[in-house]
């Protein structure tokens, strides 16, 4: 009897120390005169996690009138940005508040491949993203024009064998293979043809990855308990990610010293940076250009794609365009042919606006900081939340966000928009350092497919799609299946 009194005893202790603890775990913005919104559960709301949470929190609260308000992802408080003003000051005016990402990684000898420019914060960050900048320049683009354009022409080489015998093609899985074939190439010099053999080994990798990245061992790392996961060695990269990345990358950069091999891509451009970068270093940044590209294009170029299928009338208005053009050009396709499509850019635009593929962008607030004339103060430490999902499909900005649209990327449309009302990139120091190689691969992807072939829905296309729930970036759920053409 004594031993069950004691117990229940305990256990209201414990459920009231809780309550407490609880109660002032979420009172963090309260107490600073900032609304916000608490979880209805004690341990988190599992779609507080998810891509499409911050996108509702925002839309809900857009025309409250406050710049931003609170909330908390994982018991950590953060604030929702939602003036545009304040989202311009966090990436470009006031950067130095907002410069890191702080995701947290636990150094060189334990995860070699996290110290890239994605992860890294503070001055090491800042150095190394002036070390890469003349790795992007519009010269280092057009020298990787001719990789581009081989993995292109292998696409539409795929594209009608398969037609040959079924119509029917999953643009989710061949696009996935392009992208990879196109950072084989372009970043590492490595052919993995994985267009003609879409089980190659590096298929397996690339997938290991991104179920870390994007579900819910790449959110528990990192945001939830930084402390510990630099304490317990929880990488950013899995084991054996970083195994197979560190040995391949260790090979060819032996052999290109010791050969003196010269190949335009990312990696000689890196190498070329500084003779005394260590294989550490080398390998980060490489790995970072090559995960960036992988599936951040992907998922670009399939939903870019897809849209043109569901939409038959833009889609020969693209065409219409890609070939005047290109017959100006020999019927070749070359960066200076790309410049000369303003609706292919817009195509592009608007399927990034309906979807973009980093639905919120995270910063950590590193100074306190206040916001203009107002009390608003973000508090260091604090994580912020730009809700790109949100603000692309806002309606007071962009009326009838479902409906797609590229008229709305015209110059004079652009220019009645605030100028942070369309960021898939992100904005200021810290944008996409790739951004120029993704719209270039985008473009070179579309141009092949649409100039070639005609796309259409089919009675297997899902419409609307589906995306991962689960996943903190926007990845289609199922195969998107569509009917293909040639012209
Ligand atoms: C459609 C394709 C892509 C999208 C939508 C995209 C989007 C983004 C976004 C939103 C950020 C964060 C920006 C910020 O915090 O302000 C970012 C950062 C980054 N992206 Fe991309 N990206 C794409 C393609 C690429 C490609 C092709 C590469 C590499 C070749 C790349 C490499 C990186 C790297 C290294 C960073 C970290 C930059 C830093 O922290 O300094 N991305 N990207």
């Amino acid at each position: 009897m004594i031993i069950l009194i004691t117990l229940v005893g305990i256990a209201v202790f414990v459920a009231i120390f809780g309550y407490i603890f609880q109660r002032h775990r979420y009172s963090f913005w309260k107490t600073r005169g900032v609304f916000q919104e608490v979880p209805n559960l004690w341990f988190g709301k599992k779609t507080q996690y998810t891509k499409d949470f911050q996108r509702n929190l925002y839309l809900k609260y857009k025309n409250c009138g406050d710049p931003f308000i609170g909330y908390y992802f994982y018991h950590r408080p953060v604030a929702l940005i939602i003036d545009l003003d304040l989202v311009k000051n966090i990436f470009i005016k006031d950067f130095q508040y907002f410069s890191d990402r702080g995701f947290g990684h636990n150094g060189v000898k334990d995860d070699p491949l996290g110290q890239n420019i994605l992860f890294l914060d503070g001055a090491p960050w800042r150095a190394l993203r002036h070390k890469l900048s003349p790795t992007v320049t519009t010269n280092k683009m057009k020298a990787l024009m001719p990789d581009l354009l081989k993995v292109g022409q292998d696409m539409s080489y795929v594209i009608s064998k398969k037609i040959e015998t079924d119509p029917l093609i999953d643009f989710r899985k061949l696009i996935t293979c392009f992208t990879t074939d196109v950072v084989g190439k372009c970043v590492l010099g490595i052919d993995y043809n994985t267009l003609s053999n879409p089980d190659a080994e590096i298929c397996h990798i690339l997938e290991t990855y991104m179920d870390g990245f994007t579900r819910e061992p790449f959110l528990e790392k990192s945001p939830k308990f930084p402390y510990f996961s630099i304490k317990w060695k929880l990488n950013l990269t899995p084991k054996s990610v970083s195994i197979y990345f560190m040995n391949v990358l260790q090979q060819i950069v032996k052999k290109r010293k010791e050969e003196k091999i010269f190949r335009k891509d990312f990696l000689t451009f890196i190498m070329e940076l500084d003779s005394n970068m260590s294989i550490n270093e080398i390998a980060a940044s490489a790995f970072s250009y090559f995960i960036g590209g992988f599936h951040n294009n992907a998922t670009a170029l399939t939903i870019t794609l897809y849209q043109l299928a569901l939409n038959p009338l833009i889609q020969s208005k693209l065409r219409k365009e890609i070939l005047s053009v290109l017959e100006k050009h020999n019927n070749e396709i070359t960066y200076e042919s790309l410049q000369e499509m303003p609706y292919l850019e817009m195509v592009i635009n608007e399927s990034l606006r309906t979807l973009p593929i980093t639905p919120t962008i995270s910063r950590m607030c590193v100074q306190d900081y206040k916001f203009g004339e107002t009390n608003f103060v973000i508090p260091a430490g604090t994580k912020v939340h730009v809700p790109l999902n949100g603000i692309h499909n806002n309606p007071d900005i962009y009326p009838n966000p479902d409906e797609f649209d590229p008229q709305r990327f015209t110059k004079e449309n652009i220019a009645k928009r605030h100028a942070c009302s369309f960021m898939p990139f992100g904005d200021g120091p810290r944008n996409c350092i790739g951004l120029r190689f993704s719209m270039l691969e985008t473009k070179i992807g579309v141009a092949e497919v649409i100039r070639e072939f005609k796309l259409s829905k089919c009675e297997k296309t899902c419409v609307p799609l589906k995306m991962d729930p689960n996943s903190v970036v926007s990845v289609p759920l199922d195969e998107i299946l569509l009917k293909v053409e040639r012209i």
